[in-house]
């Protein structure tokens, strides 16, 4: 086996694919909340993706076919090898061993997430809450391992075609508001969702963590690009986090600069797509 061989690709939605990739530096040193950095092939971008579990020397990633590598990837399959992965990046979640109550919200490909999240709150002898959601029952993704793990999980879809109708922030309120002690809360997922979904803890003076998402470059603090402001400071997403406090993120900072580079990606997409008829042209 090569040293980053797809050991298992699957489709888990019509938009969202799982991999298990054999890694073993990475794996054998990856933390929840720490992310690598794919490079498909020579010619594509490096893609950050959150490192969603281990097995062995295995890691497993989810992510959204959104843009011209995620696509690529997703026609990868088993047995396909990846030019690069690098990691594990960033700093691990803050996970207190004890006795906390914490809880920990997915929403959509956030999911992803969550349950190497859960797996070490668990493990460190935490009381673990989850909450995930998606749009609908199609787009829900590892119900079973969360469920496996967590203590109480309640599963939302905004359409009501799949458990609780509405947001995922629907049953953190309702946590927060039974009196029950509440230590910590975790929130991953679309920048406007946890920036809603943060505001569900604030007036309960709750600790909640996000994972910023701005685009990466390096991963390593040197290029500047994942610039986030927390609490009024400059960090770097990738060296600093990716995990922060949620109550003191600038939102619309951040979400400014991941609409930075929208007409390139546009471009991208389309010079890819141009490819594609060339290549099949010849082969006519
Ligand atoms: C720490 C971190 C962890 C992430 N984890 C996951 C995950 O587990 N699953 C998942 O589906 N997605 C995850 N993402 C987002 C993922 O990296 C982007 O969806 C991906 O880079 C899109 O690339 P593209 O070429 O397919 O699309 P593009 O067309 O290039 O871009 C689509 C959108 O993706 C974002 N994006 C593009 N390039 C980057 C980049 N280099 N860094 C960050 N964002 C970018 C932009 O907001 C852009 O609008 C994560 C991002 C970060 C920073
Ligand atoms: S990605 Fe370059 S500094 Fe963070």
């Amino acid at each position: 086996m090569g040293k980053y061989t797809i050991v298992q690709a699957q489709a888990l939605s019509e938009a969202v694919f799982e991999m298990w990739i054999h890694a073993p530096q990475v794996a054998r040193h990856a933390k929840a909340g720490q992310f690598c950095i794919i490079h498909a092939d020579g010619a594509g971008e490096r893609v950050p993706l959150t490192i969603s579990g281990t097995n062995g020397d295995d890691i497993r990633i989810a992510f959204m076919a959104v843009g011209t590598t995620t696509k690529l990837l997703a026609t990868l399959k088993t047995g396909d090898e990846l030019r690069d992965v690098a990691g594990p990046l960033g700093m691990p979640s803050d996970i207190a061993r004890g006795s906390e109550t914490v809880v920990i919200v997915g929403g959509g490909v956030g999911v992803a997430c969550t349950p190497i999240l859960a797996e070490a709150a668990k493990d460190a002898g935490n009381y673990v809450i989850g909450i995930i959601g998606a749009r609908n029952r199609d787009l829900l993704i590892f119900e079973d391992d969360m469920r496996a793990i967590c203590d109480e999980l309640y599963v939302t879809t905004d359409d009501g075609s799949y458990g609780i109708k509405g947001f995922a922030s629907g049953p953190l309120k309702e946590l927060c508001e039974s009196g029950r002690t509440i230590d910590k809360v975790w929130i991953i997922g679309p920048g406007m969702m946890m920036k809603v979904t943060s505001e569900v803890t604030r007036p309960f003076g709750i600790k909640t963590y996000v994972s910023l998402n701005p685009v990466m470059v390096d991963g390593t603090g040197m290029c500047g690009s994942c610039r986030v402001t927390v609490g009024g400071e400059m960090k770097f997403a990738c060296v600093d986090g990716p995990e922060f406090d949620a109550h003191e993120v600038d939102w619309n900072d951040l979400m400014t600069r991941q609409r930075m580079y929208l007409a390139e990606e546009k471009q991208s997409m389309e010079f890819r797509a141009e490819q594609h008829v060339c290549r099949c042209r010849k082969v006519e």
